[in-house]
């Protein structure tokens, strides 16, 4: 396809809640040690929001630093994607709650829903209203509760999740200039539900008087072997497609599920550890957050530097995975 326009990704931030929870805390819910968890996950504490902090304030927290940051009013925003599974409300959307929340009044709003995937497909939806002429500006977030999702006594899911948001701005600039190199996204039906979160209420119509339960639902090494399955294909996919090898790639940006996935496929993808970027240890899981959460880290602490080629890989419940290579040129 011929481009018109290019994508810039000028300023990445994050927002995390104030509640931290310890792999010690969690002793105290059950039979657990802070060596199993951060031996089978690198997970060390993760944070969760406070009965005054929901996905909607830490998606204004995102977005409002990343607005300033970029120096753009938010009334010059043409769209507003939130991409994430534990929204407050099922409408109206995180998306519209936010736009209200900032003042972004000039721009359309939706929510997209592609789990720990979400970020990439956000991303790339965002990039099709750039290269179509439709938009300038368009916000990004990654927005992801799930401890109110979690049932806090099953020891092999209650270990992985933290909370937190991430966001990106996302403009036009000339077609030569475009950052996105390319992207690969991919979905397969989950027909074992082998990673779920039921809506109870829906499925249950009668027990309307009574408050179900809606809890994740995990089939832990199945989703295991699915990210070790998915995630070194898709990046070899992109490498092909861009005749590049891991060597010429700066940063590997893969979902922080767990450190061990990570270590996995970055050996078996012959990516050396200098090139591969982690947070988990102190947010766990964030699902649709994790990205944008370990990209804004990362910068933040001068880990990773523009301009740079960054690989990034999400994959989670649908089951869906995908990844992007970015030729990132640094905030505006
Ligand atoms: C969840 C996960 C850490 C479990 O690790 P595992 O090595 O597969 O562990 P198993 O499920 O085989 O359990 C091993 C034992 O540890 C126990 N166990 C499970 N959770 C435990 C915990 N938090 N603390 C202590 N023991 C635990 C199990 O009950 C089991 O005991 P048993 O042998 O007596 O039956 C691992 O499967 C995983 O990381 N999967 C991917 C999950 C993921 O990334 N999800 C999100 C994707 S977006």
């Amino acid at each position: 396809m011929q481009k018109n326009y290019g994508v810039k990704f000028t300023a990445f931030s994050s927002a995390l809640p104030s509640v931290v929870v310890k792999n010690n805390d969690l002793e105290k819910l059950f039979s657990t040690s802070d060596e199993w968890i951060y031996t089978r996950t690198g997970i060390r504490e993760r944070r969760v929001v406070s009965d005054k902090e929901s996905g909607l304030s830490l998606s204004v927290d995102a977005a409002n630093k990343t607005l300033a940051k970029a120096k753009v009013d938010p009334k010059d925003l043409d769209l507003i994607i939130v991409a994430t599974t534990t929204p407050d409300k099922l409408y109206p959307s995180m998306s519209c709650m936010l736009q209200g929340k900032i003042g972004a009044k000039n721009s359309f709003c939706f929510d997209l829903s592609a789990a720990c995937s979400g970020f990439i497909y956000g991303i790339t939806t965002a990039a099709q209203y750039i290269y179509n002429g439709e938009c300038k500006n368009i916000l990004l977030v990654g927005v992801d509760i799930h401890s109110r999702f979690i049932d806090w006594s099953e020891r092999s899911v209650a270990v992985l999740f933290g909370d937190g948001a991430g966001a990106v701005l996302i403009q036009r600039c000339l077609a030569k200039d475009d950052e996105l190199m390319c992207h690969s996204l991919h979905t397969e039906s989950d027909v074992d539900l082998d990673l779920t979160l039921p809506n109870e209420n829906i499925l249950y119509p009668n027990h309307k008087n009574e408050i179900c339960p809606d809890f994740v639902k995990m089939n832990g090494k199945a989703v295991y072997q699915f990210a070790v399955r998915v995630v070194p294909d898709v990046v070899n996919k992109i490498l092909n497609k861009v005749n590049l090898t891991p060597k010429e790639i700066d940063y590997l940006v893969l979902h922080q599920a767990n450190q061990r996935i990570i270590d996995t496929v970055s050996e078996k993808l012959k990516f050396n550890k200098t090139q591969v970027v982690s947070n988990i240890e102190k947010v766990g899981n964030t699902s649709a957050a994790s990205i944008p959460l370990v990209i804004a880290d990362s910068i933040e602490k001068k880990i990773l530097k523009a301009p740079c080629k960054m690989l990034l890989v999400g994959f989670g419940a649908g089951l869906t995975w995908g990844g992007l290579l970015i030729n990132w040129q640094g905030d505006s």
